[in-house]
């Protein structure tokens, strides 16, 4: 037992960033809960000196892929354990990966599976969210419902990846589902025939290296299912969430919905802020350890992307992970002979993420902390139902920190990450700011390169109506005209 005045951990002299503010502070926490911001708090039962570093919030990754199958069914090569280890170590306190419905399956079955697995595993918090490949009445009108009210109140959907994605006529049923639920439904905008007829004809002419990846993937095909996606969400009067958002083009896509002020949300990934289609471009089957969907693109839409993280186009950073390993069970299941159709798609980044954006975002310049802040962490919060108990620094919220030391240099190598994939797109870069000590619910999980918290003690988050639902409640287009025919509120 400890008095109210005693804090079981405080954190002292460091300079704290939120999504608005920068100050110095010390935080006192109290049963994982911050419990006090403020000069000169009393000593806690372990005191940080967190003079000459940062204290930010820790990360929040709303879009990585954990022991899931993938769209082409191939298992990722990081389990809950492995993932969610990988996130602390890069400052990420809370990830919210997705929990897969493939054909088939029943809703309730995947979600208690997932639910069972990361209990076991996850050392760090974490929700889900859903995706769904197969929206039968059942789904819609039962699982769904109850899955939303279970605190999953967000899910994907595919126009890509022929066992994953629905067609417009799906996709509609899904948006009304989510807008009488008060759910966010988040969309993988690429059109599917588009890269499929590429596809074909490159692989007749035997163009099959990775490279021709990012041919097939068009950014005409992200673009052009970009902007039916969010007709199809302005039809139904619903936000929409565009995710990996890649291409120039797909950008002002989003740009303009927007200025229209049609609720369009819209994520981003490292990926595509620091590799382009060149990084494809390697010997042999090489390049496919940059083979995601959507593949990266110029440096036109490299700055497209990063200038719309800074101006508000895009509001969410997050990682994509994707984790697969450079053999047959992951990007290489015919060895050498490997065809960019057959590479699993996707790449790792959960731990690299906020070094990455903290070394060449704010560190050069480019991004202020608190723009940092609020890509990282605090608008993933707010968009999925999780603030302001996670993404912030204000009494009363959970302890989740992330201390940065602005001056350590970092060489990165795949062998000093801690997922399992045995490789990394950002070997060699020099990276500057690191997450040296990063606390989860008060528990100093990572500190000194070494890992503090047990396997199982990261928790469920049972998350509570995205904010872009709410506001779309308060402020939607009562002239809409499903509002005003089909679905008066
Ligand atoms: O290539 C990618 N992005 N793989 C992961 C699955 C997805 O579509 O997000
Ligand atoms: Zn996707
Ligand atoms: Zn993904």
């Amino acid at each position: 037992m400890h008095s109210d005045t005693e804090f079981d951990l405080t954190i002292r002299n460091g300079r704290i960033s939120t999504a608005s503010d920068t100050f110095h502070a010390d935080i006192g926490v109290r049963d994982g809960i911050i419990a006090a911001v403020g000069r000169g708090l009393p000593a806690g039962r372990r005191d940080i000196d967190a003079q000459g570093r940062w204290v930010l919030p820790g990360g929040i990754d709303s879009h990585c892929h954990v022991e899931q199958l993938s769209g082409m069914g191939v298992m990722c090569a990081d389990d809950f354990y492995s993932a969610t280890v990988s996130a602390a170590f890069g400052g990420t306190t809370t990830i919210i990966p997705f929990a897969a419905q493939h054909r088939g399956n029943a809703l309730p079955e995947v979600v208690a599976d997932y639910h069972r697995r990361a209990a076991e595993k996850a050392v760090i918090d974490y929700g889900f969210h859903l995706i769904l490949s197969d929206p039968t009445e059942q789904a819609l009108q039962h699982d769904l419902p109850a899955i939303i009210r279970d605190g999953i109140t967000s899910f994907k959907v595919f126009m890509t990846y022929d066992r994953m994605k629905l067609d417009d006529y799906q996709l509609l049923d899904v948006l009304d589902v989510a807008d009488r639920e008060g759910a966010l439904v988040m969309v993988h905008a690429e059109n599917n025939d588009m890269i499929r007829w590429i596809a074909r004809r490159l692989v007749e002419r035997g163009l099959t290296a990775p490279k021709y990846h990012a041919v097939a993937h068009t950014p005409l095909a992200e673009s052009e299912a970009t902007h039916r996606a969010v007709a199809l969400a302005r039809l139904m009067d619903v936000p929409l969430l565009i995710v990996h958002v890649a291409g120039l083009e797909a950008v002002r896509v989003v740009h303009s919905s927007q200025a229209l002020g049609l609720p369009i949300l819209a994520e981003s990934c490292p990926q595509y802020l620091f590799l382009t289609a060149d990084d494809l471009d390697l010997p042999g089957v090489e390049g496919a350890k940059y083979c995601c969907s959507p593949p990266p693109r110029d440096a036109a839409s490299q700055a497209a992307v990063w200038a719309g993280l800074l101006d508000g186009t895009l509001q969410m950073y997050s990682s994509d992970h994707a984790p697969y390993r450079f053999d047959a069970s992951g990007k290489l299941p015919k060895g050498d002979q490997t065809t960019f159709k057959d590479m699993a798609n996707g790449v790792p980044g959960l731990e690299l993420r906020m070094p990455l954006l903290f070394s060449e975002g704010v560190l050069t310049g480019r991004m202020s902390i608190e723009r940092f802040v609020a890509v990282t962490a605090t608008n993933h919060a707010r968009t999925y139902g999780l603030y302001p108990r996670k993404g912030t620094i204000a009494v009363g919220t959970d302890a989740d920190l992330a201390i940065w030391n602005p001056d350590r240099e970092v060489h990165v190598t795949a062998s000093m990450l801690h997922d399992q994939v045995g490789y990394t797109p950002y070997e060699s870069r020099t990276l500057r700011g690191w997450p040296e000590t990063v606390i989860s619910r008060g528990r100093v999980a990572v500190d000194e390169g070494l890992l503090h918290v047990e396997r199982g003690s990261g928790r469920f988050l049972k998350r509570g109506t995205p904010e872009p639902v709410l506001r779309q409640r308060l402020n939607g287009n009562p002239d809409a005209i499903l509002r005003t025919h089909l679905r008066p509120r």
